[in-house]
This record gives structure tokens, sequence and C-alpha cells, in this order.
């Protein structure tokens, strides 16, 4: 394994290091790997900061962190997220492995590549590609997440079956007890097949110059009601479940759309009590906010539209039609 012989720093929240830092270093030692070092974060979104970013380094370079180094993350995508990018950038580059341990750091943030931190401009906006050495996923870690986070995950599992599998989408289907009460076997089964199907897609378009789009599909909403209830009032998963009904009602009116997929979409995240609507307040002031950062208010945006379930297109859209059709209510 090429991780022996080499120091080893883990980074983790300081929630998952109270679950499973004696179990993670205990399976370290058996495998004769040297760690250097732990490092551990406060948990949530506001560690992906400058100040968090700075303070890794210096703990790094302090632990005696060289450049054959290899640094660790363990925890769900707020620490991929940081440490991958500490990754990228200790002296311009060193190797790391992610352990995600949220379902959506296993499905979604730990696979692509994707490091940064945020910006008070706005979220993810410093960062760099630096693709793990590996992802090590392990399914029983998911048993202590909390019920939100899960479901948080399955948006998205639900997302790639929208975008590229009508069969996963189906089995989520027929399978939501199983999933819902972390059985391994069919949660593993989604978790391998979601996986897949990002590594995939990012395979085939690694810098977003096109297809890699796609994943995006429910997000041009779903960032919009992030953002418009305050960040961290609704889980993103939570938003992007809605912003994936509201983005298949918009493909019906473009008559692209066809009529049974918004339904489908929404029952299957009923399912797992994801919501499905935004009360019609909100949907005014969510026009204002798709497609809109802090720099860049563009009258062209592209939008993930599904076809069918499995099937989606990428289209140019003038982000007047969206906010007019919000604005109507008539959803
Ligand atoms: N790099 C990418 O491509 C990419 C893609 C999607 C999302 N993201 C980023 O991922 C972040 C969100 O990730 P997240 O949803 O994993 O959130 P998170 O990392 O904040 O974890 C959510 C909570 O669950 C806890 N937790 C983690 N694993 C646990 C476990 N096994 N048992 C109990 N508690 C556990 C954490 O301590 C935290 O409190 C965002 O910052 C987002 O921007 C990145
Ligand atoms: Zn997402």
């Amino acid at each position: 394994m090429f991780v022996a012989q080499r120091p080893v720093a883990v980074v983790s929240d300081i929630k998952v290091a109270g679950l499973y830092k004696d179990r993670f270093s205990q399976a370290l030692h058996d495998a004769d790997v040297t760690v250097l070092s732990w490092h551990q974060i406060p948990e949530g979104e506001t560690s992906k900061s400058t100040q968090q970013l700075s303070q890794l380094h210096t703990e790094l370079l302090d632990a005696g962190m060289s450049r054959d180094g290899i640094i660790c993350a363990l925890g769900g995508g707020v620490v991929g997220d940081l440490a991958g990018f500490a990754a990228a950038t200790l002296y311009r580059g060193v190797d790391w492995i992610n352990v995600p341990t949220t379902l959506l750091a296993m499905v979604d943030a730990a696979i692509g590549g994707k490091t940064g931190i945020n910006h008070p401009y706005g979220k993810n906006l410093i960062g760099a590609f630096h693709q793990p050495s590996a992802v090590l996923i392990n399914i029983p870690v998911l048993e202590t997440l909390h019920p939100r986070e899960l479901r948080s995950g399955l948006a998205e599992v639900i997302k790639y079956g929208v975008i590229a599998d009508a069969g996963l989408f189906g089995d989520l289907e027929t399978q939501v007890e199983d999933i819902l009460s972390v059985s391994s076997e069919p949660i593993l089964e989604i978790v391998a097949r979601s996986a897949k199907i990002k590594g995939t897609v990012v395979g085939r378009d690694e810098r977003e110059a096109g297809e890699r789009m796609i994943l995006n599909f429910g997000h041009t909403f779903g960032h919009a009601i992030e953002a418009t209830t305050g960040f961290g009032a609704w889980t993103h998963g939570e938003a992007v479940a809605v912003g994936m009904v509201l983005a298949a009602g918009f493909g019906v009116m473009l008559e692209k759309t066809h009529p049974w997929v918004p339904k489908r979409i929404a029952d299957l995240c009923a399912s797992f009590d994801l919501p499905t609507s935004i009360d019609t307040i909100h949907l005014g002031s969510l026009g204002e906010a798709v497609g809109y950062d802090k720099k860049n208010r563009r009258d062209h945006i592209k939008f993930v539209i599904p076809v069918d379930i499995g099937e989606v297109e990428i289209c140019s859209i003038e982000r007047e039609d969206l906010t007019t059709w919000l604005q109507r209510g008539d959803i």
C-alpha cells in the first residue's frame, strides 16, 4: 500500500473524532500506518474559512509534515473540502486520502477532486482541483449520522437517479424502509451506484466545461432557496429536493419534460421526508436569488431540465423567464 512508511496527518471535526478517533487510530495502527498527528476542526460550515485553513497549515507544519506526507480527511464534506484544500496548497500539493463519513460526502463531496473554502462573498469561491489518491467508504458509520443529514444525502442520490439512472430511481422507490434504517445491503448498493455515476461524469468532464453541469440538477433553485431562507435553515439536500421538483415543473411549462416527472420526483422525495414545495411568499424572493451571486448577475443561465427520469438536458434559459414563472406562483 502506498501509505506505508509515509507519515499521515488525520484531519477530522470534533464530533466525528469524538465518535471514531479511537477506532480509526487502531485501524491505522493495525495497518502499520505511522500517524504523525491528529487535527480537529470545529464542526460546521464556518470551518471552511481562511482562518481555519491557515491554522491547519500551521498545525501541519508544526507537526513536521513533510512533502511526502499524506493528509487523511475523516469526516463530512466540510472536513473533506478543507483538508483537501490544505493538501492542495501545502508545499504546492501533497497527497491526500478522503474517508467520507456522511452520506452526502460519500456520494458527492468526496468524489471529483473539488476542494476549497468559503469567502465572505459566497460559498466555495476559493479552491482548487486536487484529486484524492483514494476515497475509502465504510457504510456502518452512517448509523451515527443524524437522520436529517442522512435525508440530505438522499436528495443527491435521487438526483443521480433523475440525471442518469432510471433503475436507481426505481430501486429507491421500492426500498425506502431499508434505506432509512441504514440496513447495509441496500444502502451500500445505492452509495456505490451514486458514487460511480458521479465518478463517470467527472471523469468525462473534470473541469466542468460541459457535461459535469448535469450534476447541478436541482441546484439552481436549491442554492436560491438556501440563500433566501438564510444559510443553515434548510439542509442542502432539503433545498435540492424542492429545487428538483421546481426544475421539473419549469421543464413541463417549457414542454421539455414529460408531465408525470415532477410528481414522481416529489413523491420519492416525500417518502424520504424531504420537502417538495416552498411557500408562495418565498417563491417571489426566490426569483431574485436565482442565478445571482454577489459578483455576478447574469441574464442567461445554464439550467438542467429533466426530460424523463434518467435523462436530462442542459438548456440556456433567460433568468427573466425563470423569475416570471416563479413570481406567477402557478406551480
Ligand atoms: N467538493 C465537492 O465536490 C462538494 C460537493 C458537495 C458538497 N460539498 C461541500 O460539503 C459540505 C457539506 O458536507 P456534509 O453534508 O457532509 O456536512 P458536514 O461535513 O458539515 O457534516 C454534517 C454533520 O454531520 C456530522 N457527522 C459527520 N459524519 C458523521 C457520522 N458518521 N456520525 C455522526 N455525525 C457525523 C458532522 O460533524 C457535522 O456536524 C458543504 O460545505 C459543501 O459545500 C462539496
Ligand atoms: Zn448538492
